[in-house]
This record gives C-alpha cells, sequence and structure tokens, in this order.
C-alpha cells in the first residue's frame, strides 16, 4: 500500500492504477463505517484508494477542527489490512496553497437542515471532494448513509457538473445499542453516550409509526421530539420528515420520506436519518 502526501505523487500514482478506481474519501480515525465502504470499493473494484484528509473548510469558526480525532498511523495499518492500495493524506497547504481561491457550490438543497445549522459547511465538503475527485479519478466513490444530506449534495453536484463517476451511498453501520458509527462519538462521556441511544430509538419510533400506517409528518415529528425530550442531556437542533430530493419538510408522506436529526449531547452534536417508504 502506497501512503501518498502530495498532489503530483497521487497523480503519478494514478497512472498505474488498474481500473476500475473505487474511492473512499474520509477524514480519518477510521471506524466500522468507514471500514464498510472500504470493503464495498474492494469487492467492486480493481483498485481502491482513500483519503485521509481533515478539511479545515467544512468546519465552522466555533465547531471542532482543532480537536477532531487523528490517528493516521491505526488508520493507515486499518487500510493495509483492507488491501487498499493507495492512501492520499496530504497537509491542509498541500490541498489549499496559499494562492487557493475557487469554491464549488450547490445551492439550495444546502441551506436545509446541516446546511442551516451549520452555514458554508457543504460548500466546504463541495470544494474538497471535488478536488479530491480530480486529483484521484475514480470510476466509483463510496459515502455512509448517515451523512444522508452529504450524500445528496455530492450526487447533485455529480449530476449538475457532469462529473463521469458513479456515487455509491452504503448502508449506515450502528454499535450494538444502535448508536450510528461517527469518529464523534469518543467525545461523549459515559453518561451523554448512554442517553444518545435515544436518537436511534426515536427513528425506529418514526419507523414503527409509519409501519402502522402513519402518514401525517408533523405527527411523526412531533412524537420523536417528546421522546427525545424525555432524555435531560439531548438539546435537539432539528428533527425532520422530509422529501429526499428536495429536503422540503413534508405534511403527508405519500412516496418516500427522509426523517433525519440531529441532536447535542452536551458538546457532542450526533446526525443520524433512516429512510421511510
Ligand atoms: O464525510 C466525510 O468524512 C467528509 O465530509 C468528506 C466526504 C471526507 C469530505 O471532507
Amino acid at each position: 500500500m502506497k501512503t501518498i502526501k502530495t498532489v503530483s505523487e497521487m497523480q503519478d500514482c494514478r497512472k498505474t492504477l488498474a481500473e476500475p478506481v473505487g474511492f473512499v474519501p474520509t477524514m480519518g480515525y477510521l471506524h466500522g463505517g468507514h471500514i464498510s465502504l472500504v470493503r464495498k470499493a474492494r469487492e467492486e473494484n480493481v483498485s481502491v484508494v482513500v483519503s485521509i484528509f481533515v478539511n479545515p473548510k467544512q468546519f465552522g469558526p466555533n465547531e471542532d477542527f482543532e480537536k477532531y480525532p487523528r490517528d493516521l498511523q491505526g488508520d493507515l495499518e486499518i487500510l493495509e489490512e483492507e488491501g487498499v492500495d493507495a492512501v492520499f493524506a496530504p497537509e491542509a497547504a498541500e490541498i489549499y496553497p496559499q494562492d487557493f481561491n475557487s469554491r464549488v457550490e450547490v445551492l439550495g438543497i444546502t441551506q436545509k437542515l446541516e446546511g442551516n445549522c451549520r452555514p458554508g459547511h457543504f460548500r466546504g465538503v463541495t470544494t474538497v471532494v471535488n478536488k479530491l475527485f480530480n486529483i484521484v479519478r475514480p470510476q466509483r466513490a463510496y459515502f455512509g448513509q448517515k451523512d444522508a444530506q452529504q450524500v445528496i449534495v455530492i450526487q447533485k453536484m455529480v449530476k449538475d457538473l457532469n462529473m463521469n463517476l458513479e456515487v455509491i451511498t452504503c448502508p449506515t453501520i450502528r454499535e450494538e445499542d444502535g448508536l450510528a458509527m461517527s469518529s464523534r462519538n469518543i467525545y461523549m462521556n459515559p453518561e451523554e453516550r448512554q442517553s444518545a441511544i435515544v436518537l436511534y430509538r426515536s427513528l425506529m419510533l418514526a419507523q414503527d409509526m409509519y409501519q402502522r400506517g402513519e402518514r401525517d409528518a408533523e405527527a411523526i415529528r412531533k412524537e420523536m421530539v417528546r421522546l427525545i425530550k424525555t432524555e435531560e442531556l439531548a438539546r435537539i437542533d432539528y428533527v425532520s420528515v422530509a422529501d429526499p430530493a428536495t429536503l422540503d419538510e413534508l405534511d403527508m408522506i405519500t412516496g418516500k420520506a427522509l426523517v433525519s436529526l440531529a441532536v447535542k449531547f452536551g458538546k457532542t452534536r450526533l446526525i443520524d436519518n433512516v429512510v421511510l417508504g
């Protein structure tokens, strides 16, 4: 496995990789969710490239960029074991040199949900993912359903800009008690970690209501909020039942619905979702 630090080395390495190339962009501190993406990429492609880059442009000024967990050595050992061909792990100055002065932005859907709570976040994501796609030139790129809005935004960018690759969404990987795996889970103390199970319980409640025939989106939101509020440590950013294409809030569920939420436990902000229908 090659570990690559510069754009030009990555571009040279890409010329030597047998196609199709599957690509898994990450911010490192790898967990079961990332590993499932790498395995899927391994299954479906001849070569696999993983990037590890904590992208400063997708963090707001008061967010956790500085303290975001990092463990490059541990990550490289995992990826070696998974049979990855190349890991692209650049420094920030390599991706954003001093004269860097461009951005890639999807409009509309990036203003809702996460975009509303984290202004500029998706512009940072699409800018870096666009650069990574240009550098790695994969035939397929793999993202987790846990970041549902991120996948929708990236799919829209790929479509709008006629980018020649397939975006593949892989299921959310959960801990035994249902908490979605996330690099941020380690921020929580034991009490917060215990309370955070309510996220999965509230999504299961939504699924249950839907399966029993409930189609009134507000009734589902209300019950989820009620359940989450039974946990004293939980502070809700949003609970949403939205159209998965436009991310507009639904009144009635007639087709598919993206049920998503963002909730803080102490300083840790978690997101999760399920799709109904
Ligand atoms: O999902 C992530 O880890 C990041 O948003 C991504 C896609 C690697 C871009 O920095």
